[in-house]
């Protein structure tokens, strides 16, 4: 399948004339087109595919991230609010406001909400490693709590949520590509198996995910994380673990020579397909780290790395949503984690930090259009009109 390439700025503004002289508005200081071009949520509701973005709790009470987020997404996930870390820093003291405060902006507005995440390496309170190592023998039930508080709480609320993120790390040197941490050192790789029963167990009503990154990597370590990880979940699947979606964050780096291995990535998601799994697209941004040049060529290096990701996942029946890890450049993780070398804003997201947007929003609606349908599906999400 193949996408038009993301539209450069004379198109837009060819396209925004036209749509002036069809009649629209335009808003002073702003791109002409966007006035009359359709949000992406409904771009996607047309293809039975869902579209959202990570936030954070106190961004929603900025007017313009708000109607922004409303505007183009029909989907929420938490950044950072439900990770074990921010959740319980002090333990038995758990703080679900910031993730509350989510969840009833989403109800508010008839958006779903992706939970992120059960268990993961990074990000957990300074006490529990000591604690898992110290009480290998509490270790299961004391994971078996966390969960059923945290998916328990938000049973019946949430479209998915990712019960283990990133288990995945060859460079640990384990034979089966599990990475090594305080998880693994507790119970050995039971822990997977028993993270997705007791989710299943406090929400019997959302998708299980699966999360990982580096899934479209070209490089040897792509290799060995798209097997694994494959490996991995046929085990589970074969023992009956309630395993229902692959996750793939789509953390895209397109200044990096070899990052992006479409043919590699395509086989992966058939392969995760074929083994009974939906996907999902659950943190997809592309960073500029790496890339000078003028803002123009930066941006459209950003967009072409979004059109040439999507194409190939979207093309595949078994991907039900795409999110996108923030939506604007004013606020995303990249600038923070993978610093320009000029200091400046990374460009990796649909909307700039001015809430311009960018060819990559354009890449994002082209591949969203360029989709074929989910039977059945479509039009199904809650606020698709
Ligand atoms: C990131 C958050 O966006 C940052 O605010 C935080 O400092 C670090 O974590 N993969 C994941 C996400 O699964 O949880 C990470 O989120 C980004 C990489």
């Amino acid at each position: 399948m193949t996408t038009s390439p993301p539209l450069s700025r004379r198109t837009f503004l060819a396209g925004g004339s036209a749509l002036a002289l069809a009649g629209c508005i335009s808003v002073p200081n702003r791109d002409p087109i966007i006035v009359g071009a359709a949000p992406l949520k409904e771009r996607a509701a047309r293809k039975g595919l869902i579209i959202g973005a990570e936030v954070s709790a106190p961004l929603l009470a900025d007017p313009t991230f708000r109607n922004t987020l409303t505007r183009d997404f029909a989907m929420v996930v938490p950044g950072n609010a439900l990770k074990w870390g921010p959740l319980e820093r002090r333990r038995k003291v758990l703080d679900f406001h910031n993730a509350d405060a989510i969840a009833d902006f989403a109800a508010a507005h008839g958006m779903m909400m992706r939970g992120h995440t059960l268990l993961w390496h990074d990000m957990n309170p300074k006490w529990l490693a000591k604690h898992l190592a110290d009480r290998r023998k509490d270790a299961a039930r004391l994971i078996r709590r966390h969960i059923k508080a945290m998916a328990g709480r938000y049973r019946g609320r949430m479209h998915s949520w990712d019960v283990v993120n990133e288990a995945i790390e060859p460079k640990d040197g384990r034979g089966d590509g599990l990475r090594n941490s305080l998880f693994l050192k507790a119970l050995g790789r039971d822990y997977l198996a028993l993270a997705f029963e007791a989710a299943a167990k406090a929400d019997p009503g959302a998708r299980l995910v699966f999360n990982e990154y580096g899934c479209e990597w070209g490089w040897d370590v792509g290799r060995q994380r798209r097997y694994a990880t494959l490996r991995l979940l046929e085990d589970l699947l074969d023992k009956g673990v309630p395993v229902h979606a692959l996750g793939i964050q789509g953390h895209l780096d397109p200044g990096s020579d070899g990052s992006l291995d479409t043919r590699a990535l395509g086989q992966f998601c058939d392969a995760a397909a074929d083994l009974g799994l939906a996907l999902q697209v659950t943190e997809l941004d592309a960073r500029d780290t790496s890339i000078g040049g003028s803002i123009e060529s930066r941006d459209r290096l950003v967009a072409d790395a979004y059109a040439r990701f999507l194409d190939v996942v979207l093309a595949r029946p078994a991907t039900e949503a795409v999110l996108t890890w923030g939506m604007t450049d004013r606020h995303s993780w990249l600038t923070g984690h993978f610093p320009r070398p000029d200091s400046g804003i990374v460009r990796g997201l649909p909307y700039d930090a001015d809430y311009r947007r960018k060819p990559a929003w354009y890449a994002l609606a082209a591949a969203l259009d360029a989709a074929p349908p989910r039977p059945g599906r479509e039009n199904a999400a809650p606020d698709a009109s």
